[in-house]
């Protein structure tokens, strides 16, 4: 009988052979860490971009839904503040309607080749009209048309009609370079815990994580156990 190569194997024993938290990562010194979330992500972000990862402004949001079924997918984080974690959405989009009905939100960053991951939990909040438009403004043309001719996430059953609605909304853009679509949404989720988790190749992980105050003026620090 043929011995089972990497084709052939099941996908078990392929997931199997994939390896996860590979040394060299790096050890963290709890006691150093800053005594904001805001600044040990800008430092952790320098080191992301340092180590190379790529992307590490790429992040998961997860919302519920209106049955309280979760769902998630990955976006761009824009900005980080005294307000929060910033990203920039279409309103009518899904992730849109359901932050719309459950502004708590998670968000989740993982750093491979540092072994790092980042997750916060808070409130979605809509930034002022003025900053949503300038962000709106801001991006490249291609995807402001893209913003206004997209039906996100609605079914797609017709690639004519998405040719047709990309062109009419680039044409209508170089009559109309100012416009802003009324749909586009900055948010900023203001956390109330946000965990920083080191992994290491002996899975002592090391986790740090941060809690606002009840008034959101100050917080508190914990190490969690592995
Ligand atoms: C790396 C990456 C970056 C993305 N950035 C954004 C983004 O900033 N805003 C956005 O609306 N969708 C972004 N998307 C697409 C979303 O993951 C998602 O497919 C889309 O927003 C529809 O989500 P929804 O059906 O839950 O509303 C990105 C996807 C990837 C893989």
């Amino acid at each position: 009988m043929a011995h089972p190569t990497k084709d052939t194997l099941p996908i078990k024993e392929r997931l199997r052979q994939i390896p996860s938290l590979m040394a060299p990562l790096p050890d963290i010194d709890l006691s150093s860490m800053p005594a904001t979330p805001h600044e040990a992500f800008a430092l952790w972000l320098e080191s992301a971009l340092e180590a190379g990862v790529k992307e590490p402004h790429a992040m998961t949001l997860s919302t519920v839904d209106e049955h309280g079924w979760p769902d998630a997918r990955v976006l761009i984080l824009k900005n980080v503040d005294a307000r929060g974690w910033h990203f920039a959405i279409k309103r009518e989009s899904p992730k849109g309607l359901q932050i719309e009905a459950q502004p708590m939100v998670s968000l989740t960053f993982y750093w491979p080749a540092l072994g790092r991951q980042i997750r916060l939990r808070g409130e979605a909040v809509e930034l002022p009209a003025q900053e949503c438009a300038e962000d709106f403004l801001g991006r490249p043309v291609g995807s402001r048309a893209s913003a206004i001719a997209s039906k996100q996430s609605e079914i797609l059953d017709n690639e004519e009609m998405l040719v047709k609605r990309l062109a009419d909304a680039q044409a209508f853009l170089e009559t109309h370079p100012a416009h802003v679509e009324p749909g586009w949404r900055v948010y900023s989720v203001k956390p109330t815990v946000v965990e920083f988790w080191q992994g290491s190749t002996d899975r002592n992980h090391k986790r740090w994580c941060y809690t606002a105050s009840q008034d959101g003026t100050a917080w508190s620090t914990a190490r969690l156990w592995p």
